[in-house]
This record gives structure tokens, C-alpha cells and sequence, in this order.
């Protein structure tokens, strides 16, 4: 062995390093690109506020408001407050194919919510309001938990997406303000 061949060796495990590191660099950025373009993944890029501690009071996430709302267009608009352990309301109803917007605050603390098989997924920060936006391609029944760590009822905290064929959705949420749910 001479010095050489083992500088040689050194050089060529160097190397083996350098192009895995770049490949696997590039397999990232390709995950995020794929993931973004092929999902529709992408994060929430508004800012809107809102006070977190009197949603209770009135304006967009009072009691009455929560739920679905169906314009004279037939897109959807969900609202729903995510708190220590429940999303309310607990079943969402939205019409299969029709652009569904969901709207979400935070009564307490942090907490995230997905709908299993959509790009649905985001974080519900105090102080905010977290909008996404999606549609649902066939009727079903889907779970949306919630994915932050929110405290000891965490694992307990989600609730359900039902997706229906916008004909048989609840008449009464068809061009009016109220907003209905399939929660009990
Ligand atoms: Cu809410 Cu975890």
C-alpha cells in the first residue's frame, strides 16, 4: 500500500459521501415540490386575527354560526372552534364536489386538525383564524383529528368530515345563513 492509493481510497469515500447527501438533499425538495404540486399541500398564507377569548360572545364563530353554510353557488363554507378536547362541531357535512372553504379559531391553545386522504391540514393557532380551502371528490365518511400535542385529552380530540352528494344535503342550509351539522 502506498501513500497514494490510500489518499486515493480516502477520496473516493469522500465522494460516496458527498453524493448521497446531495441525492437525499434532492429527494427532499423533490417531496415538497411533488407534495405541493401533485396535493395541493401548502401552508395557510393569510393572516387573519381574532380574539381568541370571546369567540363565545358573538361574530362569526358564535354557537349559531358554526357548522355548514351553502352559498346560492353551491360551495361550502365550515365553521368550527377547535378547544381542550373537541372540535364543535364534532361532524362536519359538506357537499361532494363543490369548492369547500373551512374555517377554524382556537378557543384556547394551540391545536391542528387533518382530513384523512385530502390536502387538508393545518395548525389552529390562538388569535387566529385558519382557512383552507378544498373539495371533496366523493361522498364518504372521514375522520379529522386533531394532530397537535393540546394537552391530556389530546388522543380524545377529533371529529368527523361527512361528504354528501350536494342534492341530499340538509334543505335548510341550501341559500340561507344557517349553519347546519350531522352532530348530534
Ligand atoms: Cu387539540 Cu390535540
Amino acid at each position: 500500500m502506498t501513500e497514494i492509493s490510500t489518499t486515493a481510497k480516502l477520496e473516493v469515500g469522500e465522494r460516496l459521501w458527498a453524493g448521497s447527501m446531495t441525492a437525499i438533499t434532492l429527494l427532499l425538495v423533490g417531496v415538497v415540490v411533488y407534495t405541493s404540486a401533485h396535493w395541493g399541500f401548502y401552508p395557510p398564507s393569510q393572516v387573519e386575527t381574532i380574539d381568541s377569548t370571546s369567540l363565545h360572545e358573538g361574530g362569526e364563530f358564535s354557537e349559531a354560526n358554526l357548522g355548514t353554510v351553502i352559498a346560492p353557488d353551491g360551495s361550502a363554507v365550515v365553521r368550527v372552534v377547535a378547544q381542550q378536547y373537541a372540535f364543535v362541531p364534532d361532524c362536519l357535512v359538506v357537499p361532494a364536489g363543490k369548492p369547500v372553504t373551512i374555517r377554524l379559531a382556537s378557543a384556547d391553545v394551540v391545536h391542528g386538525f387533518l382530513v384523512q386522504g385530502t390536502n387538508v391540514n393545518a395548525m389552529v393557532v390562538p388569535g387566529y383564524v385558519t382557512t383552507v380551502h378544498t373539495m371533496f371528490k366523493d361522498p364518504g365518511e372521514r375522520l379529522m383529528p386533531c394532530h397537535e400535542f393540546c394537552g391530556v385529552g389530546h388522543q380524545a380530540m377529533w371529529a368527523r368530515v361527512r361528504v354528501v352528494e350536494p342534492s341530499s344535503f340538509p334543505s335548510d342550509a341550501n341559500n340561507k345563513q344557517k349553519a347546519v351539522s350531522c352532530a348530534p
